[in-house]
């Protein structure tokens, strides 16, 4: 019954948790609002924001599992990909706990881990599985033949979709991150009203930067006819640029899932909390006869959770860290 405290830091948000055997008793994240004035995120400002956090979001984590620190049997946390600095914060602070209570360390693939908050509340899902793995910094199609065995089959080659979608909200003047506000503004607009260029690249790969150009070039034509365009049609082009984005993701999951005959797939990721793409996932699922499986909210975007969760498979493999393993900003998939 091993209880693993589990951070994550590589991004925007620093969070904890606790589980035991496999189970999450808690999962406490605070987001860091000090990057919204400068529409992204800055990496100095992460790291810093993450020292003054992972203390009292560690003793959150810990006080809402009703866990003493020296009752745990191993510390996680995020080793990459991510910001370094933001990463180094996480590892060295996991580090300094492992030494100090003397307790083992296990590492963990953040992308991994997204994949893997599709087991906290589905542990008995069965392998193999293909996942959709949607965030501002990655989109990857896994083929996850086991816990921790996994394959990357398709990726972007340039834009991420998260970046998609906030680069487009960015165009349409909405503040960072614009992701959940195209979701909200496109729930009352029309989907059909506006069309954007679709890429055309093979296989499983995808690519969103042409898509950020489409959006430009076509607000810059309409706003030369009528400055106040986009104010006068923002959910309709909300929901024009949300659909075109899903309609992107869900074609090449589609084509993953015909050339791998798996039926057991997800979602993960922060783009997969989008309201428009749950919905289509679910719909493409009933259609194509797949099991469907989508993470709550909550364990949707960055979260400790889903590296506690990768943290237990590793424990009961054994996987564990020595005190030298460092962060790293970018690592291969495995
Ligand atoms: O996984 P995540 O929290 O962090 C990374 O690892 O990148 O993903 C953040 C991304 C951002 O681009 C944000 O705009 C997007 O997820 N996002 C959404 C929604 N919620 C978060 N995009 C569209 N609709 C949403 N509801
Ligand atoms: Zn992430």
């Amino acid at each position: 019954m091993p209880v693993i405290l589990a951070i994550e830091s590589s991004c925007d948000e620093t969070s904890a948790a606790v589980c035991r055997d496999g189970i999450i008793l808690s999962n406490y994240t605070a987001n860091q609002t000090v990057h919204e004035r400068y529409g992204g995120v800055v990496p100095e400002l992460a790291s810093r924001a993450h020292l003054q956090s992972i203390v009292p979001v560690v003793d959150a984590a810990l006080s809402s599992a009703n866990c003493e620190l020296y009752t745990v049997d191993a510390i996680a946390f995020t080793q990459s990909p991510g910001l370094i600095g933001a990463l180094l914060v996480g590892s060295q602070f996991a580090k300094s706990l492992a030494l100090a209570l003397d307790k083992p360390l296990i590492a963990v693939h953040h992308m991994q881990a997204h994949v893997l908050a599709n087991l906290i509340e589905n542990p008995e899902l069965q392998f193999p599985v293909l996942c959709l793995t949607v965030s501002g910094g990655h989109t990857q199609i896994v083929l996850a033949k086991s816990a921790l065995e996994m394959e990357l089959i398709g990726e972007t080659i340039d834009d991420a979709a998260g970046e998609a979608f906030d680069k487009s909200a960015k165009l349409l003047g909405l503040p960072y991150p614009g992701g959940p506000l195209i979701d909200q503004y496109a729930s009352k607009g029309d989907d059909s009203k506006f069309k954007f260029a679709e890429p055309q690249i093979d296989g499983l790969n995808f690519s969103f930067s042409g898509l950020k150009t489409s959006v430009l070039y076509f607000l810059q034509k309409q706003t030369k006819e009528n400055q106040n365009f986009v104010d006068e049609n923002l959910a309709d082009l909300c929901a024009s640029v949300q659909k075109t984005i899903v309609t992107i993701l869900l074609k090449k999951l589609k084509k993953a899932a015909l050339i791998t005959d798996i039926r057991t797939v997800c979602i993960a990721g922060g783009v997969s909390a989008n309201t428009g793409l749950r919905k289509a996932f679910l719909e493409m699922g009933k259609k194509q006869n797949w099991n469907t499986i989508i993470p709550s909210y909550e364990y949707c975007t960055d979260n400790a959770a889903m590296i506690a969760i990768t943290a237990y498979h590793k424990y009961m493999d054994g996987q564990f860290a020595d005190l030298s393993v460092s962060a790293s900003a970018k690592a291969s998939w495995q």
